[in-house]
């Protein structure tokens, strides 16, 4: 079977499709052939220790990092590559930059442009990357602000906002290209507690709103509420995936039930 004959249709908007991707650095071998579907608008929470290959899969989506075989296809076109007869070619600086506009990227550490204000970082992208006039995008700029709550905050520069409002402007600005997946790479992690949940209330609105999600993320309570699907990951590849419900209710391999025995709060539920 070619590549493009397992590859989806493109009629539908957010269909991920990571197809037994590995990916090396060096002699450390970080993704194990990652096979991962996620539906257009589906929510997909990734768990699993740190070191497991998190990040570096979700950096694969939008080509932040080279797969060494396998492939990642977004609505059916390949990402990073375009393919010529039977083989792959990576596609140009330029076009790799525009591909990547349509995956929005949350960082576990915010990555806000220091010396612009909230307003100025949301509309930079939009701007630079899809030729929208500044008025256009100061408009939509201020209504995304408004969306996660901090609108009266367009004005001030980050180090002038708490962790939970430089990140729900780093989430307003990934929403300014209008993106077809949005990736969270522990998006909660850097918060004091009391933040916490003022970011993952953001995340719970934008779940539902038809943009697919994969969001990397420590927070259990919150997969399970928000998740379609949960992935655990261990050592570079899936070691199991489900709805919520099945896989903490009733992981079936030991390496899950060994990282929830640890990591899930007595508290939790299920
Ligand atoms: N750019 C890189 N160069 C070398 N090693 C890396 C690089 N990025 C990640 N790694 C290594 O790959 C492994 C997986 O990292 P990562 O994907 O960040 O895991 P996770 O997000 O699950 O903690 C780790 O051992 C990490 O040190
Ligand atoms: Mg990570």
């Amino acid at each position: 079977m070619t590549i493009t004959e397992t590859l989806a249709p493109a009629q539908t908007r957010g269909l991920v499709e990571i197809t037994e991707v590995h990916k090396s650095f060096g002699a450390l071998h970080v993704l194990r052939g990652v096979s991962l579907t996620v539906e257009p608008g589906a929510v997909t929470a990734i768990l699993g220790p740190s070191g497991s290959g998190k990040s570096t899969l979700l950096r694969t989506i939008n080509h932040l990092e080279k797969v060494d075989s396998g492939y990642v296809a977004i609505d059916g076109s390949l990402v990073g590559y375009k393919k010529r007869g039977n083989s792959l070619h990576e596609l140009r600086e330029k076009d790799i930059l525009k591909q990547r506009t349509e995956i929005g990227m949350v960082f576990q550490n915010f990555n806000l442009f220091g010396h612009l204000t909230a307003l100025e970082n949301v509309v930079e992208a939009p701007v630079v990357a899809q030729g929208k006039t500044k008025a256009q995008a100061r408009r939509r700029g201020l209504e995304l602000l408004e969306r996660v709550g901090l609108k009266d905050k367009a004005h001030a520069y980050p180090r002038q906002l708490s962790g939970g409002q430089q990140q729900r402007v780093a989430i307003a600005r990934a929403l300014a290209l209008d993106p077809k997946i949005l990736l969270f790479d522990e998006p909660t992690s850097a918060l004091d507690p009391e933040l916490v949940n003022e970011v993952l209330d953001v995340i719970r609105e934008l779940a539902t709103s038809g943009t697919t999600l994969i969001i990397v993320t420590h927070e259990m309570g919150f997969a399970r509420d928000v998740a379609d699907t949960v992935v655990f990951m261990d050592q570079g590849q899936i070691v199991e995936s489900g709805t919520p419900a099945e896989l903490f209710a009733n992981p079936h391999e030991a390496r899950t039930k060994a990282f929830f025995s640890k990591i899930i709060e007595p508290a939790f539920n299920i």
